[in-house]
């Protein structure tokens, strides 16, 4: 017998139930409630909420990211605080209300594909049971098989394809779902529970000034989403995206962008490498840059403001690009951004 606590939502008329293990962020997302929250696994913050009313165990929350004047001020982080009575919760980051929010649900997934693309990187392909709807640029989690141990990689399908998914992985010596999964046995034709979708990083709305999108490494697929989600809906009057690798071999989809960048008169595509050269029968000799990536925009551009920016990528390059694009005029609201989590 399951003894479950409902949660309210301060301000929503609907109270949903948690089971006992179950985060109050998880439990709201799969009732369709929205609460503000991108890493959901303790570290950024964004889903702090107010305990008005009842008790929870905070579980594993980190005290970098949830202090202990904070807890005793009535804190708590909704991706990892579960309720230990009726609780009634209020969300301090800004509920927002104009971004159509998809419910949270598990999947079966069926790998289609799985194939090498650029240096210890695969695109993943799966097909789910259902169709899912999400927002361009939302994530979801691939629950290791055996383990319940979940790993979060980004849609890089725009959300007109419900049912079949792509990923792109980079493999992390050692780490459980990349060289103990991905990278080893996984094999067309195999199944796994995928979660989804989750994450505030998103492209939603139609916007009147161009777009920069930077991305480091497999920080391309939310942006991939994102850019074939706004040309096909023509929401962005021009798109400029920036793909960073060391080498000319980490880059990949380069044809794709390529070969979209001619079809589209309002999107350019700028590869660049950190750390070689490019050389001069390379077909991308004369788009592609030398250079960090964030330092080749700032070259590209004597002012951005009015712009906005997508960010994906390692948490260098993510502040290395908000510092280079605020000095450059973008105003700091509208620069988004995802930043790859620890463990793969
Ligand atoms: Fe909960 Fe990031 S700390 S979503």
């Amino acid at each position: 017998h399951l003894i479950t606590h409902s949660v309210t939502v301060a301000g929503s008329p609907t109270p949903f139930e948690a089971a006992p293990e179950q985060s109050i962020l998880d439990a709201a997302l799969r009732a369709g409630q929205w609460l503000p929250h991108s890493c959901t696994q303790g570290t950024c913050g964004t889903c702090k909420v107010r305990v008005r009313s009842g008790d929870v165990d905070h579980r594993d929350s980190p005290e970098f990211t949830l202090t202990a004047d904070e807890r005793c001020a009535g804190l708590a982080l909704g991706c990892m605080a579960c309720p230990r009575s009726d609780v009634t919760v209020e969300p301090l980051g800004a509920v927002d209300d104009d971004t159509p929010h998809h419910p949270l649900r598990d999947y079966t997934a069926t790998v289609l594909t799985i194939d090498e693309i650029a240096t210890d990187t695969r695109r993943l392909v799966v097909e789910l049971d259902e169709p899912m709807t999400f927002n361009a640029g939302q994530y979801a989690e691939l629950v290791i098989p055996h383990s319940g141990v979940g790993r979060q990689y980004s849609m890089a399908n725009p959300p007109s394809e419900t049912s079949r998914l792509e990923f792109h992985v980079k493999r992390t010596p050692g780490g459980a779902a990349t060289d103990g999964w991905i990278f080893a046995g996984l094999a067309t034709g195999d199944q796994f529970t995928l979660r989804g979708p989750l994450g505030q990083f998103n492209l939603v709305k139609a916007q009147t000034e161009p777009a920069i999108l930077i991305g480091g490494g497999t920080g391309l697929a939310p942006l991939k989403s994102i850019i074939r989600h706004a040309l096909e809906n023509d929401l962005v009057p021009a798109l400029h995206l920036y793909h960073g690798g060391r080498r000319r071999e980490d880059l990949y989809d380069v044809d794709y962008f390529t070969a979209l960048a001619q079809e589209y008169e309002h999107f350019t595509y700028r590869p660049a490498l950190s750390e070689d050269q490019w050389s001069g029968d390379d077909e991308l000799s004369c788009a592609g840059a030398t250079g960090m990536v964030t330092d080749v925009v700032v070259g590209d551009f004597s002012s951005c403001k009015g712009m906005s920016a997508y960010l994906c990528g390692p948490p260098a390059m993510i502040e290395a690009a908000v510092k280079s694009l605020k000095r450059r005029r973008m105003a700091p609201r509208l620069i988004f951004r995802e930043e790859f989590t620890v463990a793969a």
